[in-house]
This record gives C-alpha cells, structure tokens and sequence, in this order.
C-alpha cells in the first residue's frame, strides 16, 4: 500500500507555484462537449480526476492531445455513448456530462457520480433544472436517463446557491431555444471560468459570478481556448502551512480576492503576510489568537478550507470553533487529528478546537481530499513521522503535492509499505 510519510517540524521556504484549479477544471473539460470543433485549456492540473474526465472524452471518441499543462479537445466527431457505471462513480464532477450532453444532444444517459464521502451529495437541483428547460427525467437502476424533444430557456431559482448545479445547468441551457436564467445561483470564481470559457465558444452568458446568470441559448459553439484559473484551494492549503511553518514561504499563483475570506481569519488570528502581485508571502506566527469559523457558500470561508484550517486551530493559544454548514460529513480528520494529541471535541457539524496542543506523528488515514490535506499539514507541524493512508483521495486533488512540499524543505515522500 502506497502511503505518505511526513518527517515533521521542518521550516518552509522557497516558492510554490500554484496549478490550475481541480474544481474549475473538471468542469471545463465536460463543457468542452458542446463544441463542435476544437477547443485548447491551458493551464489543466495533472490530477487523476484529469485523467478520468480525459478516458470519459476518449470513450464519446473526442480527440484528446495533452502537452504538459496544455489539453486539446477535438470534438468534431464526438458521439453521444451511455458513460459507463465504472467511468462515472470515479469522480463528482462526471455529472457534468449531464449537462453538457444534455446541451448538445437534448438526450444523456449516465450513471450516478462519484467522489468524496463527505455527505448525501444529492443532485436534486440539477435534475429540477433540467426538468424546468423541458427535460424528461428517468431513473432506473442507478441510472439517469434525461432527454427532451427540444430544450427551452426558463427561469430557475436554484434552493440552494449549489456550485454543480448553477454550472450544469448553464451547460443544458447554453443551446436550447430563448433565454434562461438562473436564480439564486453559486457565485464561485470556478462559474465564472466556465462561463467565460462557453462565451469564447459563442454562448451568450452574462451575469456569472452574481448571483443571477442570463443565457440566452445560441445555436452553434465552436473553437475556443481558455485558461484554467488557479487553484484557490490548493493556494489556501499552502498559505495555511505558510502560517505555521513558513520562513519567508512564497505561494505565487494567488488572486487575492479568491482567497480574501481565509486571509481575513488570519489576519484575526494574527497571521502576517505580504501580498505582491499575484505571490503571498507568508511567515510562521508565533502566537496566534483562537477564532470561529463557519464554512459558508461564495464569498464565504470555503467550505473545502475547514479541514485544512481545523489543523491551525489547534496551534492557537485558546479555544476555536469550526462549524461546517455545506456538508454533512466533513469531521473525518478530526479522530485523526486527535490522535496526534490535539483536543478536539465534535458534535455533529461542530468542533470546538482547544489549543494550543503538540502534535505527535502517527498512523492516520485521509479519509477525504480535504481530510487529506490536513493530514498532510498535522504532519508537517507534528513530532517525529506521521505515515498517512488512502492518499488515492489527495492525488486526486493536489498536483505534484510531494514535490512541492519537497522543493521548500519539507521531508515528505510517497513510500511503498
Ligand atoms: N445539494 C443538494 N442538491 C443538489 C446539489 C447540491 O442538496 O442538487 C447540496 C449538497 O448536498 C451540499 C450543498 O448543496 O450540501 C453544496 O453542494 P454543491 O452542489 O455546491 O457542491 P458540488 O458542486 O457537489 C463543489 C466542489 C466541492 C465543494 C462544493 C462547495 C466540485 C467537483 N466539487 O461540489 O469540492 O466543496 O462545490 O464549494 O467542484 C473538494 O474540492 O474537496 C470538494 C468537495
């Protein structure tokens, strides 16, 4: 079994550049479908849900051609296929081929996605939204089969400002006949990269990034490029082990307002940094202040920051609060985190964090990506070697998280044990 093991209380300094975002990504390359010609995404993160969404396009036979960071999608003679159960439990965001083929053929057939555990992870709103544009939706056996005669733009009002909803949704509605719009909608930076990447095929979109999106359907799409935005998670992940660790530690890649409500915490902790540029650079502090936290929609504290944040929380001197609201299930690290020495109390969505306690290195699992993460961070901050299992959940989140760690002097490796 492949584990990560971590040599902790090692200084970090150097830069580390941040990739491109996973979320915004694995979106992208399903609304690539609706082209009909080539599309070019830069800036793509080697990931293994990359990898997945790529096997996903080869299958519906779309040309892909992959250089370094740069994805080619040729989709000229790409053909509408059932996506197999196998290829869709691999990853969440394989529901986008929902959307987006949908969109394109007005008919889809696929199964359940994937991903983390980390709750219920419903998909009732995208169905409710593809119902409203005239869909007709069946489910049988764990499958999904969707199709309309003909889509029609209307008016959605989303319960929930839910990110894979407002981006499926803009995907089905992008070509069908008059103008949707979408209520209520997620207002995450990664909407607005799909919305811009679809207006440079040809859509009409506006609106992306508010919480009311207009699209008026347009018949064609077709050649476009875009750029994957960085990865604000990712960048938040190493600003946080900035924050414990850091001398003088660069994270280049950063944009600012992407990550204001994690830099606003620090600063009430009494973290300091330096933002020049796009590069934050940060240093360890050595007093910090217990803070509450709530993991809010877009522009709140993101919700994917909170494990990595609930390892800072046991360093501060006092006790914290982390209440996770978007998910049900997002307290798997804490047991592990408790097991290094940290005193952690959780009940349902709250932990109440009382530091500042040491950590010690020791056997734990990622039980999630983001779990992973903090792992991955309580071990760099622990006593002597932590060995963290299940890291498939990390290197499906996190490009080149070894190297990365190496490059700015921690001791981390991937072993075989
Ligand atoms: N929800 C419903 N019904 C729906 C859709 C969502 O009840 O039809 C609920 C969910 O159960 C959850 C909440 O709404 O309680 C938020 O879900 P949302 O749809 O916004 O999340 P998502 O699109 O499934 C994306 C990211 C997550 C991230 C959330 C919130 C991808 C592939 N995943 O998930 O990322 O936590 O938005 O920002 O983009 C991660 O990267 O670790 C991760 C889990």
């Amino acid at each position: 079994m492949k584990k990560i093991i971590i040599q902790g209380g090692e200084e970090l300094s150097g830069t580390i550049k941040i990739s491109g975002a996973k979320n915004s990504a694995v979106a992208l390359i399903p609304a690539a479908i609706l082209s009909d010609d080539e599309v070019t995404i830069y800036n793509v993160p080697n990931i293994s849900d990359r990898d997945a969404l790529i096997e996903i396009i080869e299958l519906l036979e779309g040309k892909v051609t992959l250089d370094q960071d740069a994805l080619k999608l040729d989709m000229k003679n790409i053909k509408n296929k059932v996506i197999p159960e196998e290829l869709s439990k691999k990853l969440r965001a394989s529901y986008y081929f929902m959307g987006a083929l949908l969109g394109k053929y007005n008919k889809v057939e696929m199964y359940f996605p994937g991903g983390c555990n980390i709750g219920a992870r419903p998909i009732n709103l995208h169905l409710k939204g593809f119902e409203m544009l005239g869909a007709k939706v069946t489910y049988d056996c764990d499958k999904y089969i969707i199709e309309a005669d003909e889509l029609k733009g209307a008016r959605i009002y989303l319960d929930f400002a839910s990110v894979g909803a407002t981006i499926n949704l803009m995907l089905a509605a992008v070509k069908a006949k008059g103008t949707t719009v979408i209520s209520n909608a997620a207002r995450e930076a990664e909407i607005v990269n799909i919305a811009t990447f679809l207006n440079n095929m040809g859509a009409k979109i506006t609106g992306a990034g508010t919480s009311e999106i207009k699209i008026v359907g347009v018949e064609k799409l077709g050649k476009a490029i875009i750029e994957v935005i960085p990865d604000r998670i990712e960048a938040g992940t190493y600003i946080i082990m900035g924050a414990l660790l850091g001398k003088d530690l660069k994270i280049d890649g950063v944009i600012k307002e992407h990550v204001e409500a994690l830099l606003s915490k620090l600063s009430d902790i009494g973290v300091k940094y330096e933002i020049k540029n796009n590069v934050i650079t940060i240093n360890k502090c050595e007093s910090m202040n217990p803070i509450n936290i709530k993991t809010l929609v877009f522009p709140g504290f993101p919700t994917d920051l909170g494990q990595p944040m609930s390892v800072l929380l046991t360093q501060t001197n006092g006790t914290s609060l982390f209440e996770e609201t978007i998910w049900e299930n997002r307290m798997g690290h804490i047991k592990y985190l408790n097991k290094m020495g940290a005193k952690i109390i959780v009940n349902g969505s709250h932990a109440v964090i009382i530091g500042p306690t040491k950590l010690q290195g020791k056997d734990v699992v990622a039980t999630d990506l983001r779990a992973g993460a903090a792992m991955v961070i309580a071990g760099l901050i622990a006593e002597g070697e932590t060995r963290i299992s299940e890291i498939k959940h990390i290197l499906r989140g996190y490009e080149d998280i070894i190297e990365k760690l190496q490059n700015v002097g921690a001791k981390i490796e991937i072993k075989e044990i």
